[in-house]
């Protein structure tokens, strides 16, 4: 038998990452032999020499690879245009060209893939941010969401980070749930019956006693209320996972699946969860300007001039905080012509949100004590009997980026709202009792991922900081 030689130009082993060379060259060594792989961004040069920027997604910068023409096969190089998936082998060299200071002198190159000009969608030229969400499945293969993806991963990874250092548990809260207490707005049915001869009870009502679970249920729109469980034993916990809302919003900041981080503590009232919202974002703003800064800067001069500026603003500042009903007063003391009119009681719109943030305060908010008719049932009542211990952060472009509060603990309270707002009480039987047996003071709240993502990177769309949106008529990819 015939062994296989797998430390051929296939192997993985000899393959060094496009940022390894261009961040530490000294580490390869100048004059030494190299293998990097990767994805033709742009071919160019004249009849002896081709210029091929290559790009591996490690970093958004693409190496140069300098072809001598003489040394290969012209029917090789037909193949190797933007698009293509080529390994390279050569020889690092000092770079003579302004702008980067490696080059690769291939020696050999090996097609993986081609791709055919004329039918490859991305060609050199810019495309539109709407165009590219056409074609999602190509579009981890530009810079602008190179930059994106990588981001959101350093920011995945901070969260865990803040969180694990900060001596909180992650907790891993299902997905498919029997309650709707959030009331977080439509939710989405996940049933295995025959939407096509739906059984029935002798009332007429859909018999989910015959479905998968044994009872209708759905996807969640939070983990918070599992979340509560686990910090009324851990003290101090966070869940990071998808959440799904059917609300019919096409706006550039909903998304129908989105992901979001839930901590939730023992022992905290309104002001410690504050504290910990604001030095939650302002450490995960420094950690991507620390960690991200060729991407961000790259985003910057594409997109948003002042996006470096803004970050570093809100990592600087102390966020300012005052309560819902000073904030109407100002509001309707502003003059300004809202589309939707502001009065005591009604639900803030982001262009409410916007102006408190961006016109009268210039920094992020905290607005607390909101309405008790607008809020959840959990929340904890305030004296007044009118307001609840609610807190919103508000950011600049993006509106609301944290939705939380202090929890109601007190049993009879609790049971009183249930009673109000007409939640089945037997849907609750399990969350009421953390209330009944050894309650305890506690507060937690909930960062969106992609309006985070949306803030850090200055992009307009949150369908374009996540690889796949799930919105209203659009589940391709
Ligand atoms: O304010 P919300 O609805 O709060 C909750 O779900 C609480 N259970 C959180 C808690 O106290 N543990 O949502 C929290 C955050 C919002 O501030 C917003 O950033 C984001 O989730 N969010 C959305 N992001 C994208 N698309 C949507 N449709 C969103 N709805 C809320
Ligand atoms: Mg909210």
């Amino acid at each position: 038998m015939q062994i296989p030689n797998y430390k051929d130009f296939m192997s993985e082993s000899k393959r060094i990452k496009i940022l390894e060379l261009l961040k530490t060259p000294e580490k390869t060594g100048i004059g030494n032999n190299v293998t990097i792989k990767g994805w033709v961004r742009t071919k160019r040069g004249n009849k002896n020499v081709a210029f091929i920027a290559l790009n591996d997604g490690s970093t958004i910068h693409s190496i140069q690879v300098v072809v001598d023409l003489a040394n290969f096969d012209e029917e090789l190089l037909k193949l190797v245009n933007t698009g293509a998936c080529i390994s390279v082998e050569g020889t690092l060299v000092e770079s003579p060209g302004a702008g980067q200071s490696v080059e690769v002198h291939a020696t050999q190159i090996h097609v993986y893939g081609s791709a055919d000009p004329e039918v490859y969608p991305l060609q050199k030229k810019g495309h539109t941010l709407e165009f590219l969400r056409e074609i999602a499945h190509l579009r981890p293969r530009t810079n602008t969401f190179g930059a994106v993806l990588r981001i959101r991963h350093n920011m995945a990874f901070a969260i865990h980070k803040y969180f694990n250092d900060k001596g909180f548990y992650y907790i891993h809260t299902p997905i498919i749930t029997g309650s709707d207490a959030e009331g977080a707005g439509a939710m989405f049915r996940v049933t295995t019956l025959d939407i096509t001869n739906l059984p029935k009870t002798e009332t007429g009502d859909i018999d989910y006693s015959q479905d998968f679970f044994g009872k209708s249920t759905n996807l969640t729109v939070s983990g918070q209320l599992n979340g509560e469980l686990a910090a009324l034993a851990l003290s101090e916990i966070y869940t990071f996972g998808p959440t799904f809302r059917a609300e019919n919003s096409n706006t550039p900041r909903h998304l129908a699946e989105f992901w979001m981080i839930e901590p939730e503590m023992a022992f905290y009232d309104i002001t410690d969860n504050m504290d910990l919202a604001e030095d939650f974002l302002k450490y995960l703003i420094r950690y991507a300007l620390d960690n991200c800064y060729d991407d961000l800067e790259f985003l910057q001069k594409m997109y948003d001039n002042e996006l470096l500026e803004r970050l570093n603003f809100v990592t600087n500042n102390d966020f300012e905080r005052l309560t819902y009903t000073r904030a109407v007063e100002m509001l309707m003391a502003s003059g300004q012509a809202f589309e939707f009119p502001v009065s005591w009681g009604v639900d803030l719109q982001s262009e409410h949100e916007r102006y408190l943030v961006e016109k009268v305060f210039k920094k992020p908010v905290i607005l607390t004590d909101y309405p008790k008719e607008i809020k959840a049932f959990y929340m904890k009542q305030n004296e007044d009997g009118t307001t609840v211990r609610a807190m919103d952060v508000l950011f600049p472009r993006i509106g609301e980026i944290i939705g939380g509060s202090q929890r109601e603990e007190d049993y009879e309270k609790l049971v009183a709202r249930i009673h109000e707002l007409h939640i089945p009480e037997k849907d609750m039987w399990w969350y009421l009792e953390t209330r009944k047996f050894g309650t305890a003071p506690h507060a937690g709240f909930g960062l969106g991922f992609e309006r985070l993502i949306l803030f850090v990177t200055g992009m307009a769309n949150i369908r374009d900081v996540i690889p796949f949106p799930r919105t209203p008529q659009s589940a391709e990819f």
